[in-house]
């Protein structure tokens, strides 16, 4: 037997009426790629936030080749070789890509000057290696959630890691960004990096991981070797029960046209290809949950922005809501007329870091419980956030607790619950189970299903294409902002949709 490489002892970790971590132990080897599974609220991200540094108060015992250590900060795990890539990326928005993977230890000229040259040409060739196509000046900030990951992988490989942990580092991108990495996982294995890899996709951890440690309630399950096991098994000992599989699409009444646009269309100032979204005529039906379909870039997140009036510039076109003519220029006018948006980025839009748990909830809902001279009423705001948190079966202590607290995925279900609380005629939702638990996935799709079953009208889009085939009745399909394609669920493949999101001349089906 050889050394384990990480040896995690006995390792508890509590925080104020919350047992993240309970007598963990489990070890990991030299250059194996180790997965680490769990429902969301388990411990994973908590575990990989003492393996870095970021979190130097728990008990028990962590032991790097042979060695007890206790890192103060990352910098001190990073100088032992351990870099984290986190769930919440963790960039400094106003600075650029090179800035960023130069912080804290930036270049300087021999006058004591910033050698921004340097760090930028530094950067260049890291984000070359990433086969990302940003110039190493660009605004962090100015860049999409997929992009500002590549820029933290750039800065881990400027460490020259020896393990690298990454906290669900695919759940922002989209197939072609996900080959990309994969292709850098195979290189940095190559040289000899240990992965810790958390994911909810199965698929990725039975393609990339060696072995799969799987965590329930904070406390240790069992690690398996990847060719002894199954997808089903794992699901089974991260939620402890079985899963009913869902079959959604089909079963619903679809009604009359609730929202339409034509010939809509949002400008791209100084871009060369002037349009991020060009020429799209679609109809939204009550009852109908509708897919956007398209890989990164294609103008998914575009589309739901326009129709929700925070498009980053005025498109142009028409859009339609029962057969009137709209055109909002603010979310709150979208709102007002019965529209929700479930963000992709939750860190940068859809949350209220320094609120709770419960006001993140009724934020969108309180403007309408104080309206008509009603004061806001604690006791109908409590009741309704605690019901919203009961559906969705977020893990909190409560809901005063600050919502910085929750572990991802719960902080994801946490936003559904609040749209869902605004009673929308149209839910818009961008990714919505992004970085969710396979257990939780399927409540939301049960949750998407009821509502439009109820009524409602609801657009999703995916990184997920799997996500869509179950839950969607109509699938659009954008390719470089334009629609490349429409299938209903009995033209449903993987192979035509990816073709259509891959194609650049539009072709129709129907
Ligand atoms: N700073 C904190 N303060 C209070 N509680 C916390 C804090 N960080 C994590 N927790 C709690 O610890 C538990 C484990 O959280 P953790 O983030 O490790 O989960 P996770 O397995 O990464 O889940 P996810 O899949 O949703 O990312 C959760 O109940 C969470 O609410
Ligand atoms: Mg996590």
């Amino acid at each position: 037997m050889t050394e384990p490489l990480i040896s995690i002892r006995h390792i508890s970790k509590r925080f104020p009426g919350v047992v993240a971590l309970q007598d963990m132990s489990f070890d990991v080897t030299r250059g194996e790629c180790h997965a680490v599974m769990g429902e969301n609220g388990a411990g994973k991200s908590t575990l990989m936030k003492i393996l870095s540094g970021v979190q130097p108060d728990f008990e028990g015992e962590l032991v790097l080749r042979g060695q007890a250590i206790r890192f103060a900060d990352t910098r001190a795990a990073e100088a032992a070789g351990i870099s984290m890539i986190h769930q919440e990326l963790n960039l400094v928005e106003g600075l650029s890509a090179a800035a960023n993977v130069f912080l804290g230890r930036e270049k300087r000229t021999r006058f004591g000057f910033l050698d921004d040259r340097e760090m930028e040409r530094a950067t260049a060739i890291l984000l070359e290696q990433l086969e990302c196509q940003i110039p190493p000046q660009t605004l962090v900030g100015t860049l999409r959630v997929g992009d500002q990951q590549l820029v933290e992988i750039a800065k881990a490989l400027s460490l020259e890691t020896e393990i690298l942990i990454m906290d669900e580092p695919t759940s922002a991108l989209t197939e072609s960004e996900v080959a990309r990495l994969y292709r850098v996982l195979a290189k940095l294995r190559e040289r000899g990096v240990t992965i810790l890899y958390i994911s909810h996709k199965m698929e990725e951890v039975f393609r990339l991981a060696d072995r799969i440690t799987v965590l329930r309630d904070g406390q240790f399950v069992r690690t398996l070797d990847k060719s002894n096991t199954t997808a089903k098994q794992i699901a089974h000992l991260m939620v402890g029960r079985e899963i009913e599989s869902i079959e959604l699409g089909a079963k619903r009444q679809i009604g009359d046209v609730v929202l339409e646009t034509r010939g809509l269309s949002l400008p791209w100032s100084g871009h060369a290809r002037q349009w991020r979204l060009q020429d799209i005529s679609f109809q939204l039906r009550r009852g109908e949950v509708l897919g956007i379909a398209g890989l990164m870039g294609a103008g998914r997140t575009e589309l739901l922005e326009c129709l929700f009036g925070c498009s980053p510039e005025s498109p142009t076109g028409d859009i339609l809501l029962r057969g009137e003519l709209v055109r909002f220029q603010h979310p709150a006018e979208a709102k007002a007329a019965g529209l929700a948006l479930v963000t992709e980025d939750r860190k940068r839009l859809g949350l209220f870091s320094h609120f709770s748990v419960g006001r993140n909830i009724s934020l969108c809902h309180l403007s309408e419980m104080a309206a008509g001279g009603v004061f806001v009423n604690g006791e109908t705001e409590r009741i309704q956030c605690e019901a919203a948190v009961a559906k969705l079966r977020v893990k909190t202590a409560g809901l005063d607790s600050a919502i910085t607290s929750l572990s991802g995925g719960n902080q994801q279900k946490t936003i559904i619950g609040r749209w869902l609380l605004t009673e929308p005629s149209v839910l818009l939702l961008d990714d919505p189970t992004r970085g969710v638990d396979v257990g939780a996935k399927a409540e939301i799709y049960r949750l998407i299903h009821d509502l439009c079953r109820d009524g409602i009208a609801a657009i999703v889009t995916s990184s997920e294409l799997p996500e869509l085939l179950i839950l969607c009745d109509r699938i659009l399909v954008l390719c470089e902002g334009r629609l490349t394609g429409e299938f209903t669920r009995d033209q449903f493949t993987e192979q035509a949709i990816m073709e259509a999101a891959t194609q650049r001349t539009p072709h129709l089906h129907n």
